[in-house]
């Protein structure tokens, strides 16, 4: 069978063979991350990259909602999934149907969906946000009531900073939701001055026992410039294992969740992707435009 070294090479000399690119998600593995991918960050910069691509083909190493919008970006460009299997608890939770019943239900309030939705479920929506963004698109509206979803944990973490009341939908990130506030008492106690960092998809009392909440890419960027030394990141394992490569002198402590979705992405499947040209990733057109229009309205706000 092929060894590491042997797919990394290939996927260099296919991307260059079929003009294509590899945008990777930081929740991917190390040798993906530092291995192959051409463009790394949060789902915000994975959206904001996608629309600078110059390139024939996209492969999206990160979980299919995040390939929606690359696609949703970039209709006349192939979009590739190493495998279609990689979805999301949050992007399953809710349908477009929901949306059209909660908007019925509260006439006038803005909707704003999280990202991590299917292309339908955004095409029902007034805008999208990140959590790298969330609290700058919700200020946007100029509202005090906002629907928010599908992440309830997100939006009362949101609600709080931005002072906003929100009706939410029961949707849940299966790997944050795992964390408990009691985990960052026993990571305190066992590691003396550790910087404890939350995702925002955190049940509430985790992220207000942290010091400080943000998006991956946020939580990447604090440790590169202050160089704390010991971080404990309440996210997805991979983080920690990509800076750790990275950064040396911080002590990366884990208690960490792994992502069943994100870690369907392989060396091996990334290279079957670009060899067979699979899994392309399609939209609806009666979806298409209406969702690129609540992505295109975050892009530009933030
Ligand atoms: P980020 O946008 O912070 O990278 O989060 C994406 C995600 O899936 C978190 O679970
Ligand atoms: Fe979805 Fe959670 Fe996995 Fe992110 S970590 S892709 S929110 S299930």
């Amino acid at each position: 069978w092929a060894t590491m070294e042997d797919d990394i090479a290939a996927i260099w000399r296919l991307k260059a063979e079929r003009n294509a690119v590899i945008l990777a998600h930081n929740y991917q593995t190390p040798e993906i991350f530092h291995g192959v991918a051409d463009i790394v960050g949060d789902s915000l910069a994975l959206a904001r990259e996608a629309v600078r691509v110059d390139a024939d083909v996209i492969v999206l190493a990160g979980v299919h909602f995040m390939a929606e919008t690359a696609k949703l970006l970039n209709p006349e460009k192939t979009v590739l999934v190493p495998d279609l299997r990689a979805g999301c608890s949050l992007a399953e939770s809710i349908t477009a149907a929901d949306v059209r019943q909660l908007k019925a239900d509260n006439p006038g309030v803005p909707v704003v969906t999280y990202v991590n939705t299917s292309a339908a479920v955004k095409a029902e929506s007034d805008i999208c946000c990140t959590s790298g963004n969330a609290k700058a698109v919700i200020e946007s509206l100029g509202t005090d009531r906002v629907i928010m979803i599908p992440d309830e944990h997100l939006a009362a973490n949101i609600a709080r900073d931005a002072g906003v009341e929100v009706i939410t939908w029961p949707g849940r990130c299966e790997v944050h939701d795992r964390f408990t506030a009691a985990d960052i008492e026993q990571v305190r106690r066992d590691h003396e001055g550790v910087l404890v960092m939350a995702h925002p998809e955190c049940p509430p009392d985790v992220v207000a026992a942290s010091d400080m909440a943000g998006s991956t890419a946020q939580m990447l960027a604090h440790v590169a410039h202050q160089r704390p030394k010991r971080v404990a990141l309440i996210t997805e394992c991979s983080m920690s294992d990509n800076i750790a490569a990275e950064i040396r002198d911080v002590e990366m402590i884990r208690p960490c969740n792994l992502c069943p979705h994100m870690k369907r992405n392989s060396l091996a499947n990334i290279r079957a992707a670009l060899e067979g040209m699979q899994h392309e990733v399609t939209i609806d057109p009666d979806v298409a435009d209406r969702a690129r229009a609540a992505v295109d309205r975050m892009l530009a706000i933030s």
